[in-house]
């Protein structure tokens, strides 16, 4: 593994990556009872913060675990995180678990959750994959039916990502009951006949920060959009698909199961939505 550096916030302090460590009675490690976020940093400025800290308030509130710091303290939190970290282009990752607890299925009594925190480099999407896109392959969406939960339970996350990786592939699209969901670690968009389509959100969908950025711009710079099933008939018919998350933003998917999309280069469609995204990412950098 790389060496962990910089300064990371854990137990309401910044210390020192090398010097983190957390119980092995944690419920985090026991169970993966916990979840987390992934909020993107440019020119050291955390992007859509209030979503992503909203986003956190909806996982805590489903697993009933108190939100530790209001928006005020994880502010705070995160923008000296940052800056202990030098600023620039990161990606903060957070993680709140429920603690330290003698093993049981059941919740403590009492518990004092665990908080962590780290900024890790972000690097932007290298330019042949904005030239080429990424291949992706379709697998089962086995997952459990809470998706809309930002849990760090992400086995059934890695292991779909896994056999797309070994299958020479950036990324598995999920399919359940005949319908899209998402991506193994990203939210689905196609575009069919100039139409932007994304599966609504439902319990089985992560509701991702960039979707929600991506519909945004599709209705502020004009393009048709809609939130509707996705079939796995119209998935290998679609013009182009896009793959969205916070660390990626828009990525185009030129390859399917070893089959072009569309004329398997990235579409005319994604390249003004990755325009307008950028456009969005630049002002943050003024
Ligand atoms: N994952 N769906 C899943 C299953 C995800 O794991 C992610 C992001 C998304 C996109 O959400 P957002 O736009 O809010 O990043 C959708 C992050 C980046 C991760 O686990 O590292």
């Amino acid at each position: 593994m790389d060496n962990p550096s910089g300064i990371v916030f854990l137990h309401g302090k910044l210390i020192p990556a090398e010097k983190a460590c957390v119980s092995v009675f944690d419920r985090g490690f026991l169970f993966a009872d916990g979840v987390y976020e992934v909020i993107p940093v440019y020119a050291g400025k955390l992007f859509h913060l209030a979503a992503h800290l909203k986003r956190l308030a909806q996982s805590l509130a489903a697993i009933q675990l108190e939100n530790p710091y209001d928006d005020v303290a994880w502010v705070k939190i995160l923008e000296s995180l940052i800056s202990k970290n030098g600023g620039g282009d990161l990606s903060v990752y957070l993680q709140v678990t429920r603690g330290i607890a003698t093993r049981d299925h059941a919740f403590p009594a009492e518990s004092c959750s665990t908080v962590f925190a780290m900024a890790n480099p972000l690097k932007p999407v290298a330019e042949d994959i904005l030239q080429e896109g990424v291949s992706a392959i379709t697998l089962a969406d086995n997952r459990w039916l809470r998706c809309d939960i930002k849990s760090i339970a992400l086995l059934g996350n890695v292991l779909l990502r896994q056999r797309a990786v070994e299958a020479d592939a950036t990324e598995a699209i999920l399919i359940r009951d005949g319908l899209v969901t998402e991506g193994a670690a990203s939210n689905f968009f196609m575009v069919q006949n100039n139409e932007i389509i994304t599966p609504p959100k439902s319990c089985l969908i992560l509701p991702g920060i960039s979707r929600d950025v991506v519909l945004e711009l599709a209705t502020k710079c004009g393009f048709n959009s809609r939130e509707s099933d996705v079939t796995e008939q119209m998935l290998h018919q679609a013009d182009e698909i896009w793959l969205t998350s916070s660390t990626k933003a828009v990525l185009p998917v030129t390859k399917l199961d070893g089959v072009a999309v569309g004329s398997g280069k990235p579409g005319e469609t994604w390249k003004k939505m990755h325009d307008c995204f950028q456009q969005q990412i630049d002002r943050l950098r003024d």
